[in-house]
């Protein structure tokens, strides 16, 4: 099966090429060398990779900054994933896109949101992205829509180098105060497994359709926090803040826990963030 992938620099991308099976051919492809919004670059890169699958997970992320730059956000997660769809569809090609709990308002709480659910996105950014799925869906017949959520990844997958975890980690060894806000609740999500669950998707050949590919169980920002300290074998306290207490320019949904219907069965986020620690030899 040759894939491609959009996005290899990211957390997603880079954990996709570092856990793709023995059964796909790969090709990442980086913002430098494939420029998602260019849609020439797009129709060659397709015509000449000739790919049966290509998972896209080049996007906008910045939440705050979509307020100011809605232009840049529909660009990438809306606009772009257009053009993509409809290559793909006309090209009998199947297609992996990665969105976001961003796309709930949060009034579910406090049953977890299944792939049926109504979306209603609160913000720029869900938006775009709540766009860029309703036009892979009525583009591609051939389309898998995977919603993921509290993306952390390996330490060498983010070229902004670093995430929420490592972040944590770092304020408890050198002693700095932590306050982390205690009434946002997600499913916090090691992108190794969910780039596992898209590669379990694929090989499976799972129906087409909308999948919730999380870290199973709940928590809020503090207790994934304070959870990371333990794990970590440091002694800090997360002190608890409310959202409100700094308040941000996007509003986001204060419950965006993903629950799914489909069996890709991912672990707990306890086990996954213990893991991560280990493997990154992040812990004391
Ligand atoms: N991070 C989260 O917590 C989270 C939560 C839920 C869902 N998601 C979704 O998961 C997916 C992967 O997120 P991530 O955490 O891996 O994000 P990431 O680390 O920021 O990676 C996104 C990648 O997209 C690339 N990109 C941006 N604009 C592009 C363009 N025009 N053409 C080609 N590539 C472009 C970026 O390249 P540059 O770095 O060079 O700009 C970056 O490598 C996204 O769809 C995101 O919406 C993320």
């Amino acid at each position: 099966m040759k894939v491609l992938i959009t996005g290899a620099s990211g957390q997603l991308g880079n954990e996709l090429q570092r856990t793709a099976p023995a059964y796909a051919d790969a090709t990442p492809l980086t913002r430098q060398q494939l420029d998602i919004t260019a849609k020439d670059a797009l129709q060659r890169a397709i015509s000449a990779y000739n790919p049966d699958v290509v998972i896209n997970t080049a996007a906008y992320v910045k939440v705050d900054a979509a307020e100011d730059e809605p232009d840049a956000a529909f660009r990438i997660n809306a606009t772009a994933v257009r053009d993509l769809a409809e290559i793909c569809g006309r090209s009998g090609i199947k297609l992996v896109h990665v969105s976001t709990d961003y796309i709930f308002d949060g009034t579910k709480s406090p049953l977890p949101y299944l792939e049926a659910d109504r979306p209603n996105p609160l913000c720029t950014y869900g938006m775009s992205k709540l766009a860029g799925e309703l036009y892979a869906a009525n583009l591609c017949p051939s389309h898998y829509i995977v919603r993921t959520s509290g993306l952390y990844a390996s330490r060498g997958s983010s070229r902004k180098g670093g995430n929420f975890v490592l972040s944590i980690i770092n304020k408890a060894k050198n002693r700095e105060p932590i306050r982390v806000v205690d009434d946002i609740i997600t499913s916090p999500t090691f992108a190794h497994d969910c780039a596992g669950a898209i590669w379990k998707i694929l090989g499976s050949e799972m129906p087409f359709g909308i999948y919730h590919a999380a870290n199973s169980g709940h928590c809020s920002w503090h207790e994934f926090a304070q959870h990371i300290v333990n794990a970590a074998g440091l002694h800090a306290e997360v002190a608890r803040i409310k959202h409100t207490d700094y308040p941000a320019k996007a509003r986001r949904p204060l419950w965006s826990v993903l629950g799914a219907t489909n069996n890709l069965d991912l672990r707990h986020w306890k086990k996954a963030v213990e893991e991560y620690i280990i493997t990154e030899g992040a812990g004391k």
